[in-house]
């Protein structure tokens, strides 16, 4: 933290969460919150909230939340330190100098040097492009089509012709080789000693989300290898956290993202107005992508290649989407091969119908399943149904199953009935609803229940002083499953203690963005309820269930030998039984 929890506290006091937000999002008052359209997401019915009394914005449909700090974060695109002087500012008070930790204030220190050593190559680069030197690589960019303003818009250089080059200008700058070594612009080896990674490429310099520049790609003009060659991760570049064209495409405010292999389709895309489009940095997409993308978005189309490499990736990011709550379809791009290309054949209307066109994620998935099967032979022919009907018994709800039914009826020669009693057998065989996770880090289904149970409670314990005794009687800070879900507790549990519960004050020991929006889902959970006796039941019921999970956590971990944890547990499980008859009143 670069200033003192007081100062930050003081700043988000003066600052009333309603007052802010009201200066960029229009609210109205519903009961004890205000509500209003989300500016994170586009949406048409608002479900936008901010509560006075515990001084933070939580939207129920994208899950972007947090205090008042998080808000001018993502709303003004500022870190954390821009934020607070902004409310400061506005509040009328001045920031003392900030402090640093030996460690904190190196690291600070150490990513704002590579950060603007990569400025100013990507800087030097776009100025190369501009030089005679650069004429071939200038030529090589228009040849493909980009316009003056496009070069400008994504800042495209040219590395220059030798190998030493940047080097040299970052050296007349001052800057060490310990430091040019972190840049990731160069590399080292025995005979050269320190040499440019890039030289003679057209350079694609790749932006944050704030428009800072945190690595480059670089590619040769025409068909020498490697392509494309791309900066290694340094302290500011995360390949599997960043997405090139984000910085634009978070602004377009349109209902999906396109997601697609590569600079140059991102940039083709881009000029031809989609500029919703972003690629992952020569790397497959990861679940931190997704869950990035989750901020802007709940539906991706995916623009890959066409070509197997392309099918695969899609089959691989859809699962990964899907984990994050984001709906996916699938662009069919043939004849072409990529968005570059097809937009330079056909142009701009002819990709927006392939948009609207795009195909429902599991209908890909079962066009593509239906390759490896002869459809010639009755008994492959089974076999495939049987893999679709499988498929299909692992959705949730009948009304899905029935729809997926009924567009595989549309498509292939089998029955409504035909196919529905199949996947009646399925689902009677007792194959789980929900089928195997498809990758192994997904968590089952019952572990999300607990976490919602856990989330509920804490948010009660804001919500309800009255229940917080019972609550400590029997759950403590530990035994909630995360981390992140124990810290919040603890510190919960000691403003409860001390009198006063204060959520958005524990927003602000969070410093990432993404980890205040889901403290901020700790404090918004929400149950259906139609009247106080089924809250009551509710509590009592999450109650329940925290300490039951809890315990049997434990009674995993416990060794065998270990007589006093296990009197321990024999203890927790009769207090277990207790809860049951637990009166809750509200
Ligand atoms: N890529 C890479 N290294 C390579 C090849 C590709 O990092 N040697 C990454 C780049 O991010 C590239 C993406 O993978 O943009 C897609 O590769 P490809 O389809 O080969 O390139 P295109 O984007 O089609 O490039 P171009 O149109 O310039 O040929
Ligand atoms: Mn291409």
């Amino acid at each position: 933290m670069f200033y003192s929890d007081d100062v930050i506290e003081e700043v988000r006091s003066r600052n009333d969460i309603v007052d802010v937000i009201s200066d960029y999002v229009k609210l109205q008052r519903k009961g004890s919150s205000y509500f209003g359209l989300c500016p994170f997401h586009s949406e048409k019915s608002p479900s936008f909230s901010v509560s006075p009394a515990k001084q933070m914005y939580y939207c129920f449909g994208c899950g972007a939340g947090g205090n008042v700090l998080t808000f001018i974060m993502e709303y003004e695109n500022f870190t954390f330190p821009e934020a607070l002087k902004l409310l400061a500012d506005r509040a009328g008070m001045s920031l003392p100098e900030p402090e640093y930790s030996e460690e904190a204030r190196r690291q600070r220190d150490l990513k704002e040097r590579v950060r603007e050593i990569n400025k100013m190559a990507a800087n030097y680069f776009y100025f190369q492009l501009h030089t005679p030197q650069g004429e071939r690589a200038l030529g090589y960019l228009k040849n493909r089509g980009l316009s003056d303003e496009t070069i400008k818009r994504f800042g495209l250089g040219y590395a220059g012709q030798y190998s030493d080059m940047l080097y040299k200008y970052l050296k007349v700058k001052g800057i060490s080789d310990q430091l040019l070594k972190e840049s990731g612009l160069m590399q080292v080896n025995e005979k050269q000693g320190m040499y440019d990674k890039f030289w003679n490429r057209v350079m694609f310099p790749i932006m944050d989300v704030n428009n800072k520049v945190i690595g480059f790609g670089g590619r040769v003009m025409g068909d020498g290898k490697p392509k494309y060659l791309n900066s290694p991760e340094t302290v500011i570049f995360d390949k599997s956290r960043n997405l090139y064209g984000l910085n634009y495409a978070r602004t377009a405010k349109k209902r999906y993202m396109l997601v697609c292999e590569g600079y140059m389709d991102v940039i083709s895309m881009h000029q031809a107005g989609f500029t919703n489009a972003v690629a992952s940095l020569g790397t497959a997409l990861t679940s931190q992508h997704a869950t990035l993308l989750k901020r802007y978005t709940d539906e991706v189309i995916l623009t890959y290649d066409s070509d197997d490499a392309g099918v695969r990736a899609a089959l691989r990011a859809i699962p990964i989407l899907k984990e994050a709550g984001i709906s996916t379809r699938v662009l069919h791009m043939e004849p072409y091969k990529d968005p570059d290309e097809f937009i330079k054949a056909l142009g701009t209307e002819a990709f927006q119908e392939r948009i609207d066109r795009a195909e429902n994620s599991f209908l890909f998935e079962i066009s593509v399943l239906q390759k490896s099967y002869d459809m010639k032979d009755p008994d492959s022919k089974t076999r495939f149904f049987q893999a679709v009907a499988a498929k299909i018994a692992g959705f949730e709800l009948e009304i899905e199953r029935e729809n997926y039914i009924e567009a595989i009826t549309g498509r292939y020669q089998i029955s409504f009935e035909g196919l529905r009693k199949m996947v009646m057998n399925v689902l009677m065989q007792g194959v789980p609803a929900r089928k195997a996770p498809v990758r192994q880090q997904a968590r089952p289904e019952k572990e999300d229940g607990i976490r919602k149970s856990q989330r509920l409670v804490l948010t009660w314990i804001t919500e309800y002083p009255q229940l917080f005794d019972a609550i400590s009687r029997y759950i403590s800070p530990e035994d909630f499953s995360d981390e992140l879900y124990r810290e919040v507790a603890s510190m919960l549990y000691t403003q409860r203690r001390q009198g006063t519960v204060n959520p958005a004050q524990i927003i602000n020991h969070f410093t990432d963005p993404e980890r205040q929006s889901a403290v901020a889902g700790l404090f918004n959970a929400a149950v259906k309820v139609e009247n106080p006796k089924e809250l009551e039941k509710a509590v009592q019921e999450s109650i329940y269930k925290v300490v039951e999970h809890a315990i049997a956590q434990k009674g995993r971990e416990l060794d065998p030998t270990d007589m006093k944890g296990l009197q321990e547990l024999i203890d927790a499980k009769r207090r277990l039984q207790e809860i049951r008859r637990l009166h809750i009143s509200l």
